[in-house]
């Protein structure tokens, strides 16, 4: 195959280097190490001389964006197990093909999850403020008090291959695992923990609550003023899945009067950015949307999204095929 012969793969951003490198190797590609989000305009212009993209979440395409789309665009093979920057439905009536990168994450996520869960458990980013600009200037047995994980009872939300990672890690900390999904799973997947059909009986239940849930049109906004009010009081909330899942007012309020003791969050409403209205709270323990950044993680991504498209261009059905 000549040069010219290759498919056009365009890749906005700067994926793992053994994931250019194997791309390049197979793809002519259009690469730009500037590693800004694509506009809007410049997703639309590219579709007019690339047969396929690799985005991330950053990149988005909406309706009208798909709308513009030029009909060399054959498929779009996410670089992200989360496909909410996508309107689906708008790709499948333009006969794009869509994929994901799922399960290749699911260890890195669930790790900051509970990373999250344990710093807001026990007050890692004040007590790591403290150390860090020399006022920890005393010592008692009342200092620093917070709250313990081993034993305590862990709601999930979304019980998908992040949520039973998420599980695994909560149980190596003996907590009682609970859970809400779409569909219960078998008794191999559920390992014991307590299938709940409806967030009525979860919420009450959950001393933790973990999202890994994705964010759709019946997801967004999950956890608002009356769903955290269903929290014990001091709960502590973590959500490394999207952060359109939660009323960001919502978890302040809840914060402010003490409903919730803590929360971990590694994913908001506005990113890159986060809340500022967060940052005056040392209980909010954050971090920038850092769920799958690992090394071993961005090439597994990077070479997940890669098989999708050389099965594309083989002719053959992408293992990870939403659209
Ligand atoms: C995902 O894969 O959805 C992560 O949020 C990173 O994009």
């Amino acid at each position: 195959m000549t040069n010219t012969d290759k498919p056009v793969v365009w890749i906005p951003r700067t994926l793992s280097a053994n994931t250019l490198k194997r791309a390049r190797n197979h793809y002519t590609v259009v690469f730009d190490p500037a590693d800004e989000p694509a506009s809007a305009a410049q997703i639309i212009e590219h579709s007019q001389r690339v047969d396929a993209i690799i985005p991330c979440h950053s990149e988005v395409f909406s309706a009208d964006v798909v709308e513009q789309l030029d009909t060399r665009l054959k498929i779009i093979a996410n670089h992200s197990v989360g496909v909410d920057h996508c309107d689906l439905d708008a790709l499948k009536r333009r006969g794009i093909v869509v994929t994901n990168t799922p399960d290749v994450l699911s260890d890195a996520t669930a790790e900051i999850a509970m990373l999250l869960l344990l710093g807001a458990a026990r007050r890692a980013p004040e007590g790591d403020g403290l150390v860090r600009t020399g006022q920890w200037t005393s010592w008692s047995p009342s200092f620093m008090v917070g709250q313990q994980v081993t034993g305590k009872r862990i709601g999930i939300i979304g019980m998908g291959k992040v949520g039973q990672v998420m599980a695994r890690r909560a149980r190596g900390f003996d907590m009682q695992v609970h859970y809400h999904n779409r569909r219960r799973l078998s008794a191999d997947e559920e390992m014991g923990a307590v299938y709940h059909e409806s967030l009525d009986t979860l919420l009450p239940v959950s001393e933790f609550l973990s999202l890994h849930c994705p964010a759709t049109d019946q997801t967004r906004g999950l956890m608002n003023t009356q769903t955290l009010a269903q929290l014990p009081k001091g709960a502590i909330l973590v959500n490394t899945a999207r952060g359109a899942l939660v009323d960001e007012p919502a978890l302040l309020a809840a914060i402010e009067c003490g409903q919730l003791a803590a929360a971990g969050l590694d994913c908001f409403a506005t990113e890159p950015g986060g809340n500022a209205d967060f940052s005056k709270h040392q209980n909010i323990f954050m971090l920038p949307h850092i769920g799958s950044a690992t090394f071993d993680t961005r090439d597994a991504m990077g070479f997940r999204a890669l098989d999708n498209l050389d099965a594309y261009f083989a002719g053959h059905e992408p293992g990870d095929r939403l659209v």
